[in-house]
């Protein structure tokens, strides 16, 4: 990339930043535990999740939380459950709330499941990859403990401890293309190289941690 494109594109987010900045003040959590009242009958007062189908969202980064709803109300992530749940959230205001909301309670947490040998496979894909198949290691993206990457960003979520059903579906939904709102489809790439043996391992492993 040009010294010149990588500039103007630093400019670009930093204007992008301050846009934001401007529309809304930085989200409440104590405003968003009543403005997410609705929310909770899923995915749980303290962001524990009411089913397994549901994700965690307890200690989830704010910022990640906002992109999603606002890729379901766009369109661009898909969920029949969820893009209403979604389109019911008309102001930004609101959103920043809700977010702060889920974000601000004890990160999730997983219980290891009763499988060993599965998740010590899996465990060896989250550090390791399959570099015979080019399945990158999950820790370079998501950390060495799942916990994703700084609190700032809106891109490489909280993995550790959500609900295998969840990461499942998820990386099920990568693998065929269902979901394809990551950008640069930086974790399509990935799930397409899994096998379903592979994913199986890695949700047993993850879900755990
Ligand atoms: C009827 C149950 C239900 C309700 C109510 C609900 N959700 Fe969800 N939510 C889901 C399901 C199911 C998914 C997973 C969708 C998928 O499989 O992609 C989800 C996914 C999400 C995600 C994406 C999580 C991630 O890790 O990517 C966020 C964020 C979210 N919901 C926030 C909310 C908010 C905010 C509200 C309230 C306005 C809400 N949900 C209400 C069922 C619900
Ligand atoms: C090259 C970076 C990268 C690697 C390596 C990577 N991921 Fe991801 N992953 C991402 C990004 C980016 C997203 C967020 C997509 C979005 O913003 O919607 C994501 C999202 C996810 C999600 C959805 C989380 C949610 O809350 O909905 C799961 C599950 C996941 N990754 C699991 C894994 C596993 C397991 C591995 C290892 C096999 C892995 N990832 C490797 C970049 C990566």
């Amino acid at each position: 990339m040009s010294k010149g494109i990588k500039f103007s594109i630093r400019v670009l987010l930093v204007v992008m930043a301050s846009m934001g900045a401007a529309q809304a003040a930085d989200g409440d959590p104590n405003a968003g535990k009543e403005k997410s009242a609705m929310c909770q009958g899923c995915h749980g007062e303290e962001g524990i999740s009411a089913a397994p189908n549901f994700p965690n969202l307890a200690g989830q980064f704010a910022k990640y939380i906002e992109r999603q709803i606002r890729d379901f109300q766009d369109g661009r992530r898909v969920d029949p459950m969820m893009s209403g749940m979604a389109a019911s959230i008309t102001e930004l205001q609101d959103l920043k709330d809700i977010a702060a909301y889920f974000s601000s309670k004890k990160r999730m947490k997983g219980t290891p499941g009763a499988n060993k040998a599965l998740a010590a496979t899996g465990k060896d894909i989250f550090y390791n990859g399959n570099p015979d198949t080019g399945v990158y290691a999950c820790s370079n993206c998501h950390g060495e403990n799942g916990y994703g990457k700084d609190a700032q960003n809106n891109v490489f979520p909280v993995i550790s401890g959500q609900t295998k059903d969840y990461l499942m579906k998820q990386l099920n939904d990568f693998r065929s293309g269902d979901r394809h709102n990551d950008p640069a489809g930086m974790m399509g790439s990935v799930a397409k190289k899994m096998t379903p043996a592979e994913i199986d391992a890695i949700t047993e492993f993850v879900s755990g941690m």
